[in-house]
């Protein structure tokens, strides 16, 4: 299992006697480099132990990055090439990351116990302000993937203060109706719990493909040493209430949403059923062609401008701050904006736009070389 460490972050650090400002500097350097690479915590919490790991040192006055990934995954097989990819860094650089794991994903996690209650989706949002407490942050940006985006959803309804913005991928706001339970139970039949996952989060074509990247996750979900614990994650997935979302009323996520989804992705009809209950004037929704189940994985580059632009359109990046990418190359915009009022703004991506911006949800953002 990883080492656990604790860090105390200040952003002001005084002179110890006798340095000079330059051996401050690079002790100071020294100190962030160590950070960027990564401190695993673990807090307690009434519902179990919960591990996460930091990057980046806190910024005041800004809110902390905070990724849920989804089920087969780790925070590492779910955005590491999302906040690894080159153009990610000029964004992420203005934040701390916090990536959590559900309980008994993490590296080296210890199989459960047989009779294990592996928490609810619902106690596994409840674990949340209790990571936010130990590190004493207030509010937070959640990035989240299928479970994870469920659970972040259901964290920012019941915490509508300390959640800033969410990008939500692939996320399924209802529970599972009894047609899905019986297709479910027939799927059961006939394929095991690594091929269930594997179909959650990547379509039939790319599961048929045999891609490098689908053969890869493959090989880590049927050899995972903690195959068991998944399966218990997997199966709180299945049991997850509907979250009831309200497009007028409270039960409604009151924070800027980007809605993502690969088109022929298994949950494009979900997301764009999401999209339908949820505030217009607060969302927005894109739909990204040639991504499969997991654009973060297949098109970071793509999410990494979205992103972007939704940050900007938070107030955290001037626009001064554009990257080299959306300054230098020509960008194409397809926008099918509500005709009947009643919907949000969806973005369709085509492969050769190549940019997908979101941003100010609700408002048309121009991007152009
Ligand atoms: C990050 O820089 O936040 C990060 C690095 C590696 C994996 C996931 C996230």
């Amino acid at each position: 299992m990883a080492e656990l460490q604790e860090v105390h972050i200040t952003e002001e650090k005084p002179l110890l006697p006798g340095q000079t400002p330059e051996a401050a500097k690079e002790a100071e350097l020294a100190a962030r480099i160590l950070l960027d690479q990564g401190q695993t915590h673990s807090v307690e919490t009434p519902y179990g132990s919960v591990t996460f790991t930091v990057y980046g040192t806190p910024k005041p006055k800004r809110p902390a990055i905070f990724t849920y990934h989804d089920v087969g995954l780790n925070y590492k097989t779910c955005f590491k090439p999302l906040f690894d990819f080159g153009d990610m860094q000029e964004i992420i650089k203005n934040f701390v990351r916090v990536h959590v794991e559900a309980p008994g994903m993490e590296d080296g996690a210890p199989v459960f116990p047989l009779g294990y209650q592996y928490p609810s989706l619902d106690q596994l949002a409840d674990m949340i302000p209790a990571i936010l407490q130990y590190l004493n942050f207030s509010t937070i940006i959640g990035v989240g993937v299928g479970a994870g985006a469920y659970i972040l959803s259901r964290f920012a309804l019941s915490n509508p203060d300390v959640v800033e913005g969410l990008v939500l991928i692939n996320i399924d706001c209802n529970a599972k109706g009894w047609m899905d339970w019986a297709a479910h139970k027939l799927t059961g039949l006939t394929s095991s719990i690594p091929e269930m996952i594997l179909g959650h989060l990547f379509s039939q074509e790319e599961l048929s493909g045999h891609s490098e990247l689908v053969q890869r996750y493959r090989d880590i979900i049927m050899h995972a040493p903690n195959l068991e614990n998944i399966e218990l994650f997997w199966n709180s997935y299945n049991n997850r209430r509907d979250l009831h979302f309200e497009r007028r009323g409270d039960a409604t996520l009151k924070c800027p949403v980007m809605l993502v989804v690969g088109d022929q992705a298994p949950y494009e009809d979900a997301v764009v059923e999401c999209n339908s209950k949820l505030d217009p004037t607060k969302t927005s929704f894109l739909k990204m062609a040639d991504s499969g189940g997991q654009p973060q994985l297949t098109q970071p580059g793509k999410l990494t401008e979205a992103f972007k632009y939704f940050v900007q359109g938070m107030g955290y990046m001037a626009s001064s701050c554009m990257t080299r990418l959306s300054r230098s190359r020509t960008a194409s915009l397809t926008s099918r904006a509500s005709i009947d009022g009643g919907r949000s703004r969806t973005v369709s991506q085509s492969s050769e736009s190549g940019t997908v911006p979101s941003g100010s949800p609700g408002h048309t953002m121009e991007v152009s070389c």
